[in-house]
């Protein structure tokens, strides 16, 4: 999509980080956005920040783990701007915890955030944008986690799903004038790590308060301080206009995990030089 003035944008968890920042950005090259999220004060906020700079956006608050509020979203973008060209699935939380320390509501809860919600923006949103075309782009928001897992098994098997399903529908839409993007953004300063504030009680998950000493606690101290130095959420936003425009397939935020990637597909082409001489039987 090269002009993107005057489109309409979708954009869930845009009340904060990341997707306050792609607001932001969109705002600013003209489109009109609708932003969506589950945090009322916050999103009463943005949405008052980026008026206060003649940006023509509205708030929707929704919880998109659940299917129907991702609809009324969409009616209430519709009803707002008439249409819609542009989907970003940002929302997204960090939580599951790990190994030894599951619930089936952790599970349920990162899920219904970081994949059912993905899998509900494709099916509710790209028949609106394919009805009044031409042409529209979809960006769904992964993490680096997606490529290479790292500590937080809930997490990461979100992420990875999210990349294929990027990755596939991204040639199932071509066909239909729909772009698909996948973010995978590396380390962001945004408020991820408080991810618990917005946890919606049906899923009945116990938050307990992290350990203040031993191995996870330095884990959690570190990643912690690692986010804060990260990223500005704003050069996030500028980075997804410009995979917008130009139809990235993947948007990188940066090549600090390159090599973890790099070393996954290695380990990746081992197993498959492993059998490479074998005769399969059938
Ligand atoms: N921060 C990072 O370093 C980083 C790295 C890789 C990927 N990501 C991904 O970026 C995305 C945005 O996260 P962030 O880092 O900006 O965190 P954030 O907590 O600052 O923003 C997330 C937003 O999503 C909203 N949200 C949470 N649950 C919701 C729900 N059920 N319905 C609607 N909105 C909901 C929150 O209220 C918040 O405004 C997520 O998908 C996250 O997994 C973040």
């Amino acid at each position: 999509m090269k002009d993107l003035v005057g489109k309409v944008a979708f954009v869930t968890g845009a009340a904060s980080g990341i997707g306050l920042g792609i607001a932001t950005a969109l705002a600013q090259a003209g489109v009109k956005v609708m932003l969506c999220d589950i945090e009322k004060d916050a999103l009463d906020t943005a949405v008052a920040g980026l008026k206060r700079t003649n940006a023509d956006v509205e708030g929707v608050v929704a919880d998109v783990s659940l299917k129907e509020a991702l609809q009324t979203g969409a009616d209430a973008t519709m009803a707002r701007f008439g249409r819609v060209d542009i989907l970003v699935n940002n929302a997204g939380v960090g939580g599951g915890g790990n190994y030894g320390t599951w619930s089936d509501g952790g599970w349920n809860w990162v899920i219904g955030v970081n994949l059912l919600s993905v899998v509900w923006g494709f099916e509710i949103f790209g028949p609106l944008i394919e009805r009044q075309g031409p042409g529209g782009h979809i960006v769904s928001t992964a993490s680096i986690a997606g490529l290479v897992a790292a500590t937080n098994p809930a997490y990461d098997a979100t992420k990875y799903a999210v990349v294929a399903l990027s990755e596939g529908l991204r040639i199932t839409l071509a066909e239909r004038g729909i772009g698909v993007s996948v973010l995978c953004p590396g380390l962001i300063r945004t408020n991820i790590m408080n991810s618990t504030r917005n946890i919606p009680s049906r899923f009945d998950v116990k938050v307990v308060a992290p350990p203040t000493e031993g191995p996870i606690a330095d884990f959690i101290k570190a990643f912690s301080s690692a986010l804060e130095a990260g990223i500005d959420p704003l050069y996030v936003g500028e980075l997804v206009r410009e995979g917008i425009e130009n139809d990235w397939p993947y948007i990188f935020t940066d090549t600090q995990f390159e090599p973890a990637v790099e070393a996954r597909f290695a380990n990746i082409k081992a197993g498959f030089d492993r059998i490479r001489d074998r005769v399969p039987r059938h």
